[in-house]
């Protein structure tokens, strides 16, 4: 059953939902053609009523269509452990929207990272359910705030890429409430976000865009959502029972011979093959280049709203008021967002307006994870520098899929070191191995397949080997060693660095006086060399002013205050979800059984030792804590001070991280969470003294029998670290009766 939670809207809108034919109601609640071919889903309007258009457009990194800023990967950002940047880099992210002539941006996403092989972990945040709130909180709004309609996605557990189609997350009531659901809470409920899409994948055995529980019992019932939930592309398969739960549209609402008619004449011949053909088996067969393994099952079928529902409606299996009530929360969000008498702001496009914001968003997210004997920050005055690495010539604007973004300029590693040092003449480039491709990702068919140039990255110079590296690294002062991964959407990835990247950081390692290694990944990776090398920075994908981020921490012109949202373990198996059972699922079914147990709950409670811990990040300078003192009053909540000080010699940032020990519970609970964090920024010599609260939600734990967040009675501690292993200080804190808060 739908669900009203819409009754403000205006009478222009009720008085609209009355004048509308069934027909054109229909046309309301599933996408078309976009005229201007622009739009990552359209919805057309109804001229005749002065209806507008509605415009969806990808995505986390960046505006899709024409060129854009290619902002960091969402990992970046969240790696800087900083909403008020996330609230800034979203608001660039809704002008450019604007700026393309789009409404709404199909962003951000923030599935929890519960396996880190996950395909689209750089279009992520973290595997904390609270730091993954608070960086959606911050998108969301600055999304809204620059007047473009923001898009909370993957609703809910789209935690993988392999059969992300049909795989069933099998997870418990529990574990969504408190590591799955959290964000989306925080998104709808503080962030107020305009419209929510429902993932592909199923949950405990029901298709997300079907799922009445989700959609309409928590998502617009209890947390009184009043957007509108949009599914993803070609997610929906049943349309009344999609139309049931609560999903309001369907998208994009035309076959994927439409979608990309002018991409493939195979697709025309295949949707005209009679239905009882397996027409995705036949696809494959042709061996359509783009059709991943797991094709999505529903590419070569019209919208299921425009086919099923004109129908249902008549029958009464979907109630006329229902479908009414899906058209009140798209037009709700339409009139909320100016569209209707054209109020919206103009917004801004071209990466000259927001180049810095990309280029600050890429050096926060900077982790320092290693730096023996402080071989970092190089200074301008080195001797010489060789730049080795298969693609240190090109930047990592970001990964495959529907997150691509095309800007109008990149700066690469090499050009960045070469820029800041003043000229090439101490500058060597040695490629080291072959090129590493950049993926397309899944799938031409959810994307603009025109990106799908045939041909990968040219090998340059002739075939490059590590002997050319070897050479350079002999002969300079200190190598920096890039190295990447290629992760893409619609498809899971290797923490093992692809091709000869390894054998080159270790060749490299063995003859370098000083070696630097700069990781360009979308998530953990698997690091061999780790304790040969002097020096490891995490930069992700940086976007397209890699190279000037870059060398801004290379050289200590920017502090690498980034702090890892994700844990980096020694082996595959260190991680929760190592068991074919739990990822990548077995008979389409993936297990969840590890609960609430995820990223560093795991590592806590396991005891297993990480190479580099949730929340660890060095800095070019050193801070020390003091003062830390713990105020609270017997209830489910405290507020935390710590004095933090720079006592090094140089500028810097750190991020106090607080966690919360459990009281004993009647369930089991992670040794500690993560419970408040503050980024401060400090010169040398100058101290602050920073606040932080903790609210009850973060001494509750979900009672599913009860159906409340219930903060049991009993003895936490308070941990205060700059890390989640690199606890400072640690206080207590009674809550003298057990609670049940909202
Ligand atoms: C894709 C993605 C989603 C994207 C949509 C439109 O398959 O899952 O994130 O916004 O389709 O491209």
């Amino acid at each position: 059953m739908a669900t009203n939670n819409t009754d403000d809207t205006t009478d222009r809108i009720e008085a609209l939902i009355d004048r509308l034919t069934l027909e054109e109601k229909i046309d309301l609640v599933h996408g078309d053609d976009d005229p201007d071919e622009l739009a990552t889903g359209y919805l057309p309007g109804i001229e005749r009523l002065d209806v507008p258009s509605l415009s969806m457009v990808d995505g986390p990194l960046g505006v899709r269509p024409g060129t854009a800023t290619a902002f960091p990967a969402s990992i970046a950002l969240a790696a800087a452990w900083d909403d008020d940047l996330a609230h800034e880099q979203g608001e660039a992210l809704g002008r450019e929207t604007l700026g393309a002539d789009q409404d709404a941006l199909l962003a951000p996403g923030f599935n929890i990272v519960r396996v880190p092989q996950g395909g689209r972990t750089f279009e992520y945040y973290s595997e904390d359910p609270y730091l993954a709130s608070r960086l959606a909180v911050g998108t969301v709004e600055g999304v809204q705030d620059a007047g473009a309609i923001a898009t909370a996605k993957h609703f809910v557990a789209n935690n993988q890429e392999q059969d992300r189609h049909e795989v069933s997350a099998e997870v418990s009531e529990r574990a969504l409430r408190e590591v799955y659901l959290p964000a989306f809470e925080a998104a709808v409920t503080e962030g107020d976000v305009g419209s929510v899409m429902a993932a592909y994948n199923r949950i405990n055995g029901t298709y997300a865009t079907e799922h009445e529980w989700l959609l309409s019992d928590v998502l617009k019932d209890e947390w009184g959502f009043d957007g509108y939930v949009v599914s993803d592309w070609w997610a929906t398969s049943d349309g009344v029972a999609a139309a049931n739960a609560g999903l309001d549209i369907d998208m994009p609402g035309i076959p994927v011979s439409q979608w990309h008619a002018e991409e493939s004449l195979l697709h025309d011949v295949i949707e005209r093959l009679p239905d009882t053909l397996p027409k995705q088996s036949i696809a494959k067969l042709a061996s359509t280049p783009w059709l991943p393994e797991n094709v999505n099952p529903n590419l070569f079928d019209r919208s299921p709203f425009e086919v099923e529902l004109p129908e249902a409606v008549r029958r009464g299996q979907v109630a006329e008021s229902d479908l009414d009530e899906k058209i009140r929360r798209v037009l709700g969000q339409m009139e909320r967002f100016g569209l209707f008498d054209d109020e919206q702001p103009s917004g801004a496009f071209g990466a000259g307006e927001h180049r810095d914001v990309a280029t600050r968003v890429a050096e926060r997210g900077a982790v320092l994870l290693r730096n023996e004997g402080n071989v970092l920050p190089l200074s301008p005055e080195t001797d010489s520098i060789a730049v080795i690495g298969p693609n240190a010539d090109s930047a990592k604007v970001g990964g495959g899929g529907s997150s691509r973004v095309t800007p109008d300029s990149t700066v690469s590693p090499l050009e960045g070191i070469r820029e800041r040092v003043g000229g090439d003449t101490r500058v060597a480039f040695a490629r080291g191995t072959e090129p590493i491709d950049d993926t397309e990702g899944v799938a031409g068919v959810n994307f603009d397949l025109s990106e799908f140039a045939p041909g990968g990255s040219s090998s340059g110079d002739g075939a490059p080997g590590v002997g050319d590296a070897v050479v350079a690294a002999r002969q300079a002062d200190v190598a920096v060693v890039f190295v990447q991964d290629d992760a893409a959407e619609g498809t899971d990835r290797s923490l093992w660095l692809p091709g000869e990247q390894d054998r080159l950081v270790a060749a490299v390692a063995d003859v370098a006086d000083r070696t630097v290694v700069v990781c360009n990944t979308a998530g953990a990776i698997r690091m061999p060399w780790a304790d040969d090398v002097d020096a490891v920075v995490e930069m992700w994908y940086p976007g397209q002013e890699d190279g000037h981020a870059t060398a801004a921490v290379l050289f200590g012109d920017s502090d690498p205050s980034g702090r890892l949202p994700v844990t980096f373990g020694r082996r595959l198996d260190d991680y929760p979800a190592s068991t074919e059972d739990r990822y990548p699922g077995v008979g389409l079914e993936a297990e969840y059984d590890e609960g609430v147990f995820v990223g560093y709950r795991h590592f806590d409670a396991e005891g297993i030792e990480p190479q580099f811990a949730f929340g660890h990040g060095l800095s070019y300078t050193d801070f020390a804590y003091s003062d830390v003192a713990v105020d609270h009053d017997g209830e489910p909540d405290a507020t935390v001070e710590v004095t933090v000080e720079n006592v090094g010699e140089r500028p810097g940032r750190d991020v106090v991280q607080v966690y919360l020990g459990p009281a004993d519970a009647p369930l089991e609970r992670p040794p500690k969470a993560l419970a408040a964090f503050e980024t401060v920024a400090l010169d040398a010599g100058e101290a602050v003294t920073v606040t932080l609260d903790l609210d009850s939600r973060a001494f509750a734990y979900y009672d599913v029998e009860a159906g409340e967040w219930t903060a049991a009675d009993g003895e936490y501690t308070v941990l205060v670290g700059r890390s989640s292993r690199d606890i400072v200080a640690e206080r207590t804190v009674i809550v003298e009766e057990s609670t049940i808060v909202e």
